[in-house]
């Protein structure tokens, strides 16, 4: 953790979170099991995110496509995400991290809404790190979503074609108050974004590793960082331009 430049940290990391199954069949486990690992790593990034001193760390921890998952499989995630949360509101107050989610929760098993209110309230007066839980989320169906509000709001003339500028489309979006991600980390040696956080991550830094999401720790999150940190962000301009910036 010494060798992480404390000036120059993300201010927000996202995390594809996947290999759970390919985990679980390496170690002749089914894909449950694979999960329940998975969870233990979320419990220590959170943590290891928490004491470097990320701002904002955001986990897809079930996209809107993941319905079509076996129903054992989907409702062992449920179960899996409500006892997260049940076991780890009093590490999130201790440590002063605030809870919220992005994505469709209405449309979640009755019980994980109830325990997923109950911490976001809890957890609501928290500053040191917002940990913030990807839920039935989809970026089309977030931007869409988003069109649809602008169009609303054009019909009933409240504003015109001028005024659907990105600061306003950003405004419909779930990430409204949060900075957009630094560092977006994808496990298990895929290269795609599965409809996370397409908007968001436009001059996102990327970062892949074939670590499997269970054996992805707080060593493996050093590295990603420290790889963050020897990028020169460019956002469109030269690097003689950004010299001057500084
Ligand atoms: C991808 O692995 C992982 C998921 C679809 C869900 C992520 C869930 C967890 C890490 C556990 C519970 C979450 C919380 C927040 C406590 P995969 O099943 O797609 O792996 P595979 O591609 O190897 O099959």
């Amino acid at each position: 953790m010494d060798r992480i430049d404390k000036t120059n940290l993300p201010r927000h990391i996202a995390i594809i979170m996947d290999g759970n199954g390919r985990w679980a069949q390496n170690h002749s486990l089914g894909r449950i099991a694979g999960h329940r690992k998975g969870a233990e790593s979320v419990r220590k990034v959170v943590e290891a995110c928490r004491a470097i001193g990320i701002s904002y760390l955001t986990l897809y921890a079930f996209s809107s496509e993941n319905w079509s998952r076996p129903e054992k499989e989907v409702s062992a995630l449920m179960t899996l995400l409500e006892r997260y949360l049940k076991s780890e509101v009093k590490v999130m107050m201790k440590n002063n991290i605030r809870l919220r989610t992005i994505g469709d929760t209405a449309a979640l098993p009755e019980k994980v809404r109830a325990v997923l209110g109950d911490t976001i309230e809890k957890t609501a007066g928290n500053t040191a790190m917002t940990l913030v839980l990807a839920l039935n989320y989809g970026s089309h169906d977030e931007i869409l979503e988003a069109v649809r509000k602008l169009v609303e709001q054009a019909l009933q003339g409240k504003i015109g074609t001028s005024d659907i500028t990105d600061e306003r489309f950003q405004e419909c979006l779930y990430t409204k108050d949060m900075p957009d991600p630094d560092l977006l980390i994808r496990t298990s040696g895929e290269y795609r974004l599965s409809n996370f956080l397409m908007w968001q991550t436009a001059y996102t830094e990327f970062y892949f590793t074939d670590t499997l999401w269970p054996d992805f720790r707080e060593e493996q999150l050093i590295e990603a960082i420290l790889e963050f940190q020897r990028r020169e962000r460019r956002y469109g301009m030269t690097s003689d331009q950004l010299q001057k910036r500084k």
